[in-house]
Formats: structure tokens, C-alpha cells, sequence
């Protein structure tokens, strides 16, 4: 009946702490802010305004509220594989558990700027298992022969009339591209990371030093 449907959220994921969710939004920032000053950055401004005029990339993306991983979207039972997902032995043994996030790059595109999570092999038991997460960022082709997990990641904002959901597919893209032998072109050692471009628009900071983020395993309704 129409309450069983509504019992299952919007989506599951870990959230990440109060605590943590303020370091990530400042070195976040900090990041868009040195990334608008590098010379090749404005080289490829095209990429992001249409124009070579300068964009402020900190009031380019919104912030997109409570910064989480979703491991599953469940659009309230509306999505495929949604019940399966929530009957899960996993998702039942660890909902409410505190885990601890590795939060490996940031990325950025003319679309959304993420956070790149490497999961572990005990998070990865929370991933939906058919990588359907991975098929319904749909517009990744390559997206099926990727690891599993690799969609997995925070959105940190989006660009005006941009979705969410884009962030995965923008990460699976440049994942893709890794994966297919792209080195891309190292442009800048900076004090959080490589930074690597990788054309059209996708940046991509890998962190010396993976950010680690306590984050509960729940769900949001909405
Ligand atoms: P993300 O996890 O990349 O941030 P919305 O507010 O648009 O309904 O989305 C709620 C959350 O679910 C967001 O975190 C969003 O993206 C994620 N999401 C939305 N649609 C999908 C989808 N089709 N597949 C996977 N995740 C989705």
C-alpha cells in the first residue's frame, strides 16, 4: 500500500559530522579560491563561463545543504532496486553506525564540484551491490567496467540549474578517462595536492593527504 512505499527514503548515505562538515567547506573554499588565481586555470576559462571572462568560482557552485555520501537513491521506493537495497543484511547491521570517510581528491567542472570517497572493503558492503548506482548515473557508458564504489563521493556544490546527481557522472568521467590511460596534464603542485587537468573543464586535485571524515550511515527523507 502507499505507506509501505513511503517508508523508504529519498536516499541512503553516510552524513558526514557536524564537526568535520566545517573543515571541508573551509579548505574546500580555499581551494576554489586558489584554483581561480592559477594562470592555468584562466587559461581554460572558456570551459567554464563560454567567454574568457573571469568567473568567481566560489559564487559559481551553490552549496547543496547537509554534505553526505548517498549510497543509495531510493526516490521513496520509486527507484529500481530500492527495497532490495533497504533489506540488505548490511544496511540493516550498520544503519546509525559511525564510519570513517576517505576523502582522496577534489574535483571540479564546469558543472559540480565533489569530493572524491575511497571506500574500504567493510564500506563497500553498504554500495549497492549490482552497481545500479553506477547505471543510474546513466550518461557514463564506461561506467559499467569501472571498480565498484568508484561513483562514491560528496558533493561539495553545483553550478546554477545543475543537479546533484551530475557530480557522480562528472567523477565517473574523469575516472574513466584515468582508467582509459589519460594522464592528463599536471599542472601545479599545490600545498593540499597534484592538480591535474583534464580537459574540457575537469579538474582534478589528488590529496596528499586523504581527508578523513567520521560520517553515520542513515537515511534522509526529505
Ligand atoms: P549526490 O549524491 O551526487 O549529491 P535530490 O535532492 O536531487 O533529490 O538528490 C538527493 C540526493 O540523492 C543527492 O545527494 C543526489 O546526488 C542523490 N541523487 C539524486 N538522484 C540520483 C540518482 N539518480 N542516482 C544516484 N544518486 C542520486
Amino acid at each position: 500500500g502507499p505507506l509501505e512505499e513511503v517508508s523508504l527514503p529519498l536516499y541512503f548515505g553516510w552524513f558526514l559530522l557536524s564537526s568535520i562538515q566545517d573543515k571541508i567547506k573551509c579548505t574546500s573554499m580555499d581551494f576554489l579560491k586558489t584554483l581561480d588565481t592559477l594562470e592555468a586555470f584562466k587559461k581554460h576559462l572558456i570551459d567554464f563561463s563560454g567567454k574568457a571572462e573571469e568567473v568567481d568560482l566560489e559564487q559559481y557552485f551553490q552549496p547543496t545543504g547537509i554534505l553526505h555520501c548517498t549510497t543509495k537513491f531510493c526516490n521513496y521506493g520509486k527507484a529500481e532496486g530500492a527495497k532490495e537495497y533497504a533489506e540488505k543484511q548490511a544496511v540493516k547491521d550498520f544503519y546509525g553506525s559511525i564510519f570513517d570517510l576517505s576523502l582522496s581528491a577534489l574535483f571540479v567542472t564546469p558543472r559540480t564540484f565533489g569530493a572524491r570517497v575511497s571506500l574500504t572493503e567493510e564500506q563497500l558492503q553498504l554500495w549497492p551491490a549490482d552497481a545500479d548506482a553506477e547505471k543510474q548515473a546513466e550518461s557514463v557508458p564506461a561506467a559499467a567496467s569501472m571498480p565498484l564504489g568508484s561513483r562514491a563521493h560528496v558533493t561539495l556544490g553545483c553550478a546554477e540549474n545543475v543537479e546533484p546527481v551530475q557530480t557522480g557522472v562528472d567523477l565517473l568521467e574523469i575516472l574513466t578517462l584515468q582508467q582509459e590511460g589519460q594522464q592528463g596534464e599536471q599542472v601545479e603542485e599545490m600545498e593540499l595536492g597534484t592538480l591535474t587537468y583534464y580537459g574540457t573543464g575537469k579538474w582534478l586535485l589528488n590529496l596528499r593527504e586523504p581527508i578523513s571524515a567520521p560520517a553515520c550511515f542513515s537515511s534522509f527523507y526529505g
